[in-house]
């Protein structure tokens, strides 16, 4: 990222360093003799596929991986048909761990075709110790599995694979280490996530992330604020601060600093036009930030504010540390802070015990806050959270009837409030070419809502006014506005 190692300069006669992250650029540069080789005995390159499952900290992670696979000289491919195939998976749902399954017998077969194809799996589902039992039981042409603690050393493990030529596992329990200076393949040119703070320690009662992630660390605000001027001086003009609980940002640093006060210096960086961040807990969010997020000319009119459940009896019982009352009250503060703000949720349904009275104390806050969208998840089961052994788990059907009432009234809510800004003129950050629309670019508002206007390529990564002449409940259609 910062200061990059040249391949070139590294002696791989020599034995390999100890250090971070010189270690990892030795690897890198003996896997590339490895892919040398490769080049001369199929007079190509080898190829690599990642697949990124879960949420914004993986696909952050996945930049990395790739970052350290175009290091060593694969070439990316669109599919599975590849030399190389990494998923790195999410666990948060029962659903997202069956359609990995599935993949993997798709690439079993695939492998018979290939035999000299390389399988890697990492992320949050390999922190699990059935999960890696059972891949190392049912699925042994899996050649490398490693977890979310060791991402940073795909090259070691990669290179320790190509030599043992047996399956290689590298799971840590938790660490407190963070690797910086490794290279990052970024997926847009003009906008970029940045972590902030690693793990979470919140352990809200069904979530699985705090055993697979770890503890909570966050970044030194001088790392972060460097990283940041790095992206400002490549172009990008937004940035996405990442972390499973930014509002505990920094606690626990040798000095301590507040989330609010790492966003007043990121604000500081030129170039940078929009900053967003994720996620933030009700519990943490402090009058400080609402102040500077109601200052700041930068920080985008969009808060996602996850609340579970609308029931204070429900959730005491997810550990949540808030109640209805204070989420409202939160709400109305920062609406008085950024009038026009756009709000968005997480709301899980059928949490053991959930009442139809807890389910409507819920749809009662979607009513008085007016979403402009929710993420809605039926409860999932987690082995080894607490609310995996709580009595009355509610029933399937009982379930599927509340989350279907809840998405639809979610839907009607958020047609009405996303057409806010409708005929007004706002900035839009333009992202691609239209996939629909021959003629018409795609950006986003700094709220995340999607404009869709008459443009050319010449426009992506620009910010431009637009005018939203038509809203179509989540999306706008405009036309740039002074040209
Ligand atoms: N750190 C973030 C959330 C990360 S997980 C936060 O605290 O808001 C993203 C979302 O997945 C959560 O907000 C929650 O709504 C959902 N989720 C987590 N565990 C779940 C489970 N066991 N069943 C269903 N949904 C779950
Ligand atoms: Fe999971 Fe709660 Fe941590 Fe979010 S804050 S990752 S929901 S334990
Ligand atoms: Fe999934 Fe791991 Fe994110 S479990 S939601 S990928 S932190």
């Amino acid at each position: 990222m910062h200061n990059e190692i040249d391949l070139d300069k590294i002696d791989i006669n020599l034995e390999s360093p100890t250090e971070e992250p010189f270690r990892q650029y030795y690897f890198m540069a003996r896997c590339r003799e490895w892919v040398r080789e490769f080049e001369r005995k199929n007079g190509r390159r080898p190829t690599a596929f990642t697949q990124t499952f879960g949420c914004q900290m993986n696909a952050k992670d996945s930049e990395k991986l790739q970052g350290i696979l175009e290091r060593i000289g694969f070439v990316e491919a669109d599919d599975e048909k590849a030399d190389f195939v990494l998923y790195n998976t999410c666990t948060v749902r029962e659903n997202a761990n069956q359609r990995v399954y599935g993949r993997l017998g798709f690439l079993n077969t695939l492998k018979r075709k290939n035999p000299n194809m390389l399988i890697a799996l990492c992320g949050c589902m390999m922190q699990e110790p059935d999960v890696v039992d059972k891949i190392k039981k049912s699925y042994g042409f899996v050649d490398i599995i490693f977890g979310t603690h060791n991402i940073f050393k795909l090259a070691e493990l990669l290179f320790g694979r190509l030599e043992k030529k047996k399956m290689v596992v590298d799971i840590w329990k938790d660490t407190r280490q963070i690797v910086e200076e490794l290279p990052a393949e970024r997926k847009f040119s003009f906008k970029s996530g940045v972590n902030i703070m690693f793990g979470c320690d919140n352990f809200c009662s069904y979530c699985i992330v705090p055993y697979v992630r770890g503890r909570e660390r966050s970044r030194k605000p001088e790392d972060i604020i460097a990283e940041v001027e790095k992206l400002a001086a490549d172009g990008v003009t937004e940035v996405m601060l990442l972390g499973q609980n930014v509002n505990s940002y920094g606690k626990n640093l040798e000095t301590p600093i507040t989330f609010a006060r790492l966003l007043r210096q990121v604000e500081e960086v030129e170039g940078i036009e929009r900053i967003r961040f994720m996620t933030s807990h009700p519990k943490d969010l402090s009058q400080e930030l609402i102040q500077v997020m109601g200052e700041s000319k930068k920080i985008c009119r969009h808060l996602h504010l996850p609340i579970q459940s609308g029931s204070t009896r429900i959730l005491k019982a997810m550990n949540r540390r808030y109640t209805k009352e204070q989420y409202l009250d939160l709400v109305d503060r920062i609406r008085a802070a950024v009038p026009d703000i756009s709000l968005t949720t997480d709301i899980i349904v059928g949490f053991p015990g959930e009442t139809e009275e807890d389910f409507l104390e819920t749809m009662d806050v979607v009513e008085k806050v007016g979403f402009d969208s929710a993420f809605t998840f039926i409860y999932s089961r987690r082995t080894g959270t607490p609310a995996a052994s709580m009595e009355d788990q509610v029933r399937d059907e009982v379930v599927k009837d509340r989350f279907d009432r809840l998405l639809a009234r979610v839907q009607e809510i958020a047609a009405r409030v996303c057409a806010r800004d409708l005929h007004t003129t706002q900035k839009v950050l333009v992202e691609s070419l239209d996939d629909h629309l021959d003629g018409y670019v795609t950006g986003r508002l700094d709220n995340n809502i999607v404009v869709h206007f008459p443009g050319d390529a010449s426009l992506v990564g620009t910010i431009v006014p637009v005018y939203l002449k038509e809203s179509k409940g989540f999306y706008y259609m405009g036309t740039a506005a002074g040209k």
